[in-house]
């Protein structure tokens, strides 16, 4: 009898556990910690800390660290955004987009006909717009910075010097650009050969561009032998980057877009870049409803995002741009009563047709490769970090000489309303090219507060996905009650407006759930090569310890103490 019980217990337990879903914890530390796509770089930030730097001396070396060991999209040939939020509350953005060279026009990408021609905005020196990263940096360092500059940035050069070691998803990527590269490009650059695992990669060229950088600060990059070396090579190859326009170039302080979702205090990313603006329609949108009630990743879950997220880019495709160039009613776009009309359309029995979607009625005018990285140091504060070269390598341009490559973020312009981007997304007048404007951007560096105290920082790569990915980390986190590397390893899903498809992570949801949303009128679109993503968050545990949340779609890792 007793053998009996025992039994059943047994079977009970072991039935339990096979039921329970397997739950990652990610790397924990005590009080600080650097989350970034390459452990090297995530190591070299968290070393910084270690020796009594700050978040921000530590985001300097990690974006330096990823310049060097992960180019696809680590630069100081690019740009990006930046949030923050001090330990004594005190929240901010700076604003390092590239930006169009001042001899830039409207019609730069079309043929006599008016067609847009096909890769002039995405390869080659003509898709270069105006690199922020540097400015951005050194904005950091005057701002925050506490330990010397030379500290910060001699890992990136050692780094360069020695060579990183390829992993075998970085040989894949690299093997991939290899005929590209070779393409735009009058000479063999450093990143052409047959790469495999283990290999060494070593930039020296780039190593000498870090240290004019180092001694020169912002002017080692934006005037002298680095400015010459890059406006000759982007001449050479057909460019229209000027000195002038690096003399000009600045990164811009901006107020970031902070607002409310039940019971958490949002800090996200505002114009150029359109992050925060979306996340901020599309939670909203989804407040109302009560998720307790509403599996996650089921198909009302997927129904409900799918319907805010269309909503709210048709809205990006038609308003939003460079607010120092266009009228964005960014108030009216972001009120409930606003979002709440939006969504009187909404019906659970079926979808939405983004053709009988248009962007909304505003009364009154007031106003792919990506990568993330997130910081929390020992004293509190928080850095959110989104930077890029647009698409995987940019340009493919590598600055004969000094070793960077080129972005091409000249195609977050919208060459011509109505023709898609690289990454399907539409554009209007509004994000049309000027002179000396910014690109619209997808980042959505972010910071989530409780009560007043730091809960969590997040952002993600990911092109047009970038949004939506940081929303259902947002949602798995304050919804669902997820930690940061389970919410990281959830599956994603993503919708844009246009195409009117729901793109979904393959082998991530089941196939009943996906029948459904078929019935209902929902087009889906699972394909291996699909990104939606690689988050790099932080989670703050009740406990105060810190949690990482890498992600597993890439080299992601943690490192802190
Ligand atoms: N280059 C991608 C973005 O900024 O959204």
């Amino acid at each position: 009898m007793k053998k009996k019980s025992l039994l059943i217990i047994a079977v009970f337990i072991l039935l339990f556990c096979a039921c329970k879903k397997d739950k990652t914890v990610g790397f924990i530390a005590e009080k600080a910690m650097v989350v970034s796509a390459r452990e090297e770089a995530s190591k070299i930030g968290a070393a910084i800390l270690q020796k009594g730097g700050n978040a921000y001396d530590a985001m300097i070396a990690t974006h330096l660290a990823l310049a060097v060991v992960y180019p696809v999209a680590g630069n100081i040939g690019g740009g990006g955004f930046m949030v923050y939020r001090n330990n004594d509350g005190t929240t901010g953005a700076l604003d390092f987009r590239e930006k169009a060279p001042i001899t830039a026009h409207r019609d730069m990408y079309l043929d006599s006909v008016g067609n847009v021609i096909k890769n002039k905005s995405t390869l080659g020196a003509f898709a270069v717009g105006v690199p922020g990263s540097i400015a951005g940096v050194f904005e950091v360092y005057n701002k925050f910075g506490s330990l010397p500059f030379k500290d910060l940035i001699q890992p990136a050069i050692d780094l360069a010097i020695n060579g990183i070691t390829v992993t075998e998803k970085q040989a894949k990527s690299l093997n991939s650009a290899t005929e590209r590269f070779k393409k735009v490009n009058n000479y063999i650059t450093v990143f052409e050969k047959e790469w495999k695992k283990g290999d060494i990669l070593k930039q020296e060229e780039l190593a000498q561009t870090l240290e004019r950088i180092r001694d020169l600060g912002k002017d080692g990059f934006y005037k002298g032998k680095t400015a010459s070396l890059f406006v000759n090579y982007v001449k050479e190859l057909g460019g229209i980057i000027s000195l002038e326009d690096l003399e000009k170039y600045k990164a811009i302080w901006r107020k970031p877009i902070t607002f409310n979702y039940k019971d958490f205090k949002i800090t996200s990313m505002t114009l150029p870049a359109s992050g925060g603006i979306c996340l901020a329609q599309i939670l909203k949108a989804v407040e109302p409803y009560d998720l307790s009630k509403i599996e996650h990743n089921s198909t009302k879950y997927i129904q409900l995002l799918t319907e805010a997220e269309r909503r709210s880019y048709a809205d990006r495709a038609n308003f939003l741009g460079d607010i120092d160039f266009v009228n964005v009613p960014v108030d009216s776009l972001t009120n409930v009563k606003y979002i709440n009309n939006r969504m009187k359309s909404f019906s659970w029995d079926k979808a939405t047709p983004s053709s009988e979607v248009s962007h909304g009625k505003i009364i009154g005018y007031e106003s792919d490769e990506t990568t993330h990285y997130s910081i929390v140091d020992q004293f509190g504060n928080a850095v959110s970090v989104t930077t890029t070269l647009n698409t995987g390598y940019g340009s493919k341009v590598v600055v004969k000489g000094a070793g960077f490559i080129l972005n091409n973020e000249m195609d977050d312009f919208s060459s011509k309303p109505g023709v898609p981007n690289v990454y399907g997304l539409l554009g209007s007048e509004a994000n049309s090219i000027a002179p000396e404007k910014r690109m619209l951007s997808s980042m959505t560096p972010t910071i989530v507060e409780e009560n007043g105290k730091l809960k969590m920082v997040v952002g993600t790569p990911g092109g047009s996905t970038i949004i939506t990915s940081v929303l259902q980390n947002i949602l798995n986190v304050t919804e669902y009650k997820m930690g940061m590397q389970e919410s990281v390893d959830q599956p994603r899903f993503h919708h844009q407006w246009l195409p009117d498809v729901v793109r979904m992570e393959p082998n991530g949801f089941n196939e009943e759930t996906k029948a459904k949303l078929e019935t209902l009128g929902y087009k889906i679109l699972e394909r291996n090569s699909l990104i939606i993503g690689r988050v790099d968050a932080i989670l703050v545990l009740p406990n105060g310890k810190l949690e990482a949340g890498a992600d597993k779609r890439g080299d992601d890792a943690a490192a802190g103490f």
